[in-house]
């Protein structure tokens, strides 16, 4: 992917004003609407391979270039990477699912707002959270579609484990740190330093060669690490 990506433009320069009262709001309500038949058997096709192994969720995987890469890096543990889109699903060329029904990774079409929350609602705790480069909707009025803005925001909470979330808009970065405050985690944000040009998914590559500075969080979403529980 050798394409320019100019950085994010928005009419939004600092952390959104209503961010911890949408936040707030959505960690003390329930999430109610309807999860998707196809979503819930793509979800239990895929825990069914689990096998008493650690999970780890590449949340928004694209075209699985990083679950591959995930997946390499935690040999013992079982990686599910998740997308909506068919079509970038597809792309991946060295990708297909009965390579990985025989290694420790599968790739599905899902909608994370209902993976999650299957995820959640069994208890499945994860042992790394992998969200990278998310769709940053930097548009004021789009707060409520950010994962932090979202009724989502809880149950992705639920599900524990070490998150890593990456950015090029840093102001996401942000608004995700003191939504994790609200909900009593602390986290750790930094920029990303490449060392070489091969990002470890395709959207990370073409920020990078276009000159854009990258950004990442880390947190323990373990409860015990929850500093009001
Ligand atoms: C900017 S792309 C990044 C893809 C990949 N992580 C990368 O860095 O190359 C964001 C991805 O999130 C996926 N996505 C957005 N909302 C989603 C949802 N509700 N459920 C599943 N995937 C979603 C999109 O389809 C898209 O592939």
């Amino acid at each position: 992917m050798k394409s320019i990506s100019r950085s994010v433009t928005s009419n939004q320069l600092t952390v959104h004003d209503d961010l911890a009262t949408v936040v707030n709001k959505h960690l003390n309500s329930e999430f109610k609407k309807p999860i998707a038949a196809h979503t819930t058997d793509a979800y239990q096709a895929a825990i069914a391979q689990i096998n008493n192994r650690k999970l780890i969720l590449d949340s928004g995987c694209g075209n699985g270039k990083s679950t591959l890469a995930i997946a390499n890096q935690y040999p013992d543990a079982f990686v599910i990477g998740i997308d909506k889109s068919s079509h970038r699903i597809g792309k991946l060329s060295s990708h297909n699912q009965s390579d990985a029904a025989a290694q420790n990774y599968t790739i599905i079409r899902a909608d994370l707002i209902d993976f999650w929350r299957l995820s959640a609602n069994d208890n499945l705790q994860l042992h790394r959270h992998f969200i990278l480069y998310p769709n940053p909707w930097p548009k004021k009025h789009h707060l409520k579609r950010r994962w932090h803005g979202s009724p989502v925001f809880k149950q992705l909470l639920k599900l524990g484990g070490q998150l890593e979330l990456r950015s090029n808009w840093p102001i996401y970065i942000n608004e995700f740190a003191q939504a994790l405050t609200l909900a009593g985690f602390d986290s750790r944000s930094s920029k990303i330093s490449m060392q070489q040009d091969n990002g470890i998914t395709d959207f990370e590559t073409k920020y990078h060669l276009s000159g854009q500075t990258l950004w990442q969080l880390t947190a323990n979403l373990d409860i015990s690490s929850n500093i009001k529980v």
